[in-house]
């Protein structure tokens, strides 16, 4: 593995950082406290090219690869991770799977306002009774006499970025009865404005309060047949693939804000004094440091092993499911441990809203939930280890 970064890999995450700790945390607690969604920050991503940064220039991305989305990403979430979040799920959930599986018409028409930042997308594919099996969705898009378009009825939950979304990547089935099931299932561009969709209240949320989730709903919602995803039965290895890029973004921000807690608590550790010295003396401490640090370094390893197996799958095909499973796995309990070992070294401070310590602790929770359980990554790294399916 060439673990060295290129100027450009250089260039984006100075970038990113920079932006990121002047424009994003400064405001990261206001935005958590009101749970207000983060609009003129979103935009102004976009015109930097971070809303779609594998997304070639020609549809309004930046035309990079996936170690600078990674860097990218870790540098949002170190200053904020449910701005992160947006970012994450506009670049991977969205766009990725609309390069690549869209035609042309869809890739311009699709990808181009979402890339640019001028629109929020989402992916819509968990159910209220489908989470963890994505496969037993109830959503049904049935296609109509003429074969102009699908009708389609269901409703999707905890949709991130669900109340301003513009745009969605949904995923239904158009025949249930199909076998195996996941071949009766079918991916859909969904234009929101049209009658038909709707959205439910926003979701309370322990953590990420800034990025927006909430239900949508379809009823009786016409979808041109154009706006089919790939072929139709494709849907469910389209959304599965599009996981595995999701996957390595999520990493990332779990080792963004892993580290935002870490630097944290080695600067407090050297500062903070009892029993007559700085509490980063007591070897108690310093093993808490010694694991945070080695966990943290573990996960970019496994995430830039990721994104290069992502960058190289380009050109020989392969999967890189396992890599981004394990960068999941491993990064997002990495982020759960350090941010709970830095709420511990800074004591009653750690707790207390005055410092991010407690933000950091709720935010890297959803890290271990969203785009597949660490339960989820496990079993598909044991499958594929097992060559079980
Ligand atoms: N890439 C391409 N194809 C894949 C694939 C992958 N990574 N994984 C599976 N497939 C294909 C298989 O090859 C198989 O096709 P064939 O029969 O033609 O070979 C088909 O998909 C079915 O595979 P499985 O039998 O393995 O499917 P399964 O029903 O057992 O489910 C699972 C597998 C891994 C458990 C899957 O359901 C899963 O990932 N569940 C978790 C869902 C999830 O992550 N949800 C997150 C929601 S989105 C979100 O969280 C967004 C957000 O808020 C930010």
């Amino acid at each position: 593995m060439d673990l060295k970064l290129n100027e450009e890999h250089v260039m984006i995450r100075d970038a990113a950082r920079d932006f990121a700790q002047k424009e994003i945390e400064p405001v990261a607690e206001h935005y958590d406290q009101t749970g207000e969604f983060p609009a003129s920050i979103v935009k102004k991503m976009g015109a930097l090219g971070l809303m779609g940064i594998e997304v070639p220039e020609e549809y309004g991305g930046a035309g990079m690869d996936t170690m600078a989305y990674v860097l990218a990403m870790a540098e949002i979430a170190r200053a904020d991770v449910a701005t992160s979040t947006i970012m994450s799920v506009n670049n991977s959930l969205y766009c990725h799977g609309i390069l690549s599986f869209g035609t042309e018409e869809q890739k311009r028409t699709w990808v181009t306002p979402i890339a640019s930042g001028q629109q929020v997308g989402a992916y819509a594919l968990t159910e209220p009774m489908s989470g963890s099996d994505a496969g037993t969705m109830r959503t049904r898009a049935e296609l109509s006499a003429d074969g102009d378009f699908y009708l389609i009825n269901g409703r999707k939950s905890w949709i991130t970025s669900g109340p301003v979304a513009e745009r969605l990547v949904l995923f239904a089935k158009t025949d249930p009865d199909a076998t195996p099931r996941h071949k009766g299932i079918t991916a859909f561009l969904i234009d929101t404005s049209l009658p038909g969709f709707s959205r439910g209240k926003v979701e309370p949320k322990l953590g990420i309060r800034a990025s927006a989730t909430c239900e949508v709903m379809f009823d009786d919602y016409r979808c041109p047949a154009a706006n089919v995803l790939g072929k139709p039965g494709d849907g469910f290895k389209i959304a599965m693939t599009v996981l595995d890029a999701g996957r390595i973004g999520i990493a990332s921000q779990a080792l963004g804000v892993a580290e935002a807690a870490y630097e944290r608590s080695v600067q407090y550790a050297r500062e903070r004094e009892a029993f007559g010295q700085a509490i980063g003396g007591f070897q108690m401490i310093q093993q808490k440091i010694a694991d945070m640090k080695t966990r943290i370094e573990a996960s970019r390893l496994l995430i830039y092993q990721a994104a290069l197996a992502k960058s190289e799958s380009r050109v020989n095909g392969r999967r890189y499911t396992t890599e981004a499973a394990m960068a999941k796995l491993f990064a997002s309990e990495t982020a759960m441990f350090v941010t709970h070992q830095a709420v511990q070294i800074h004591g009653g401070m750690g707790y207390s809203k005055e410092l991010p310590l407690e933000r950091y602790f709720r935010d890297a929770k959803i890290t271990e939930i969203y785009e597949g359980t660490s339960e989820i990554q496990r079993m598909v790294i044991a499958r594929n280890e097992l060559g079980l399916r």
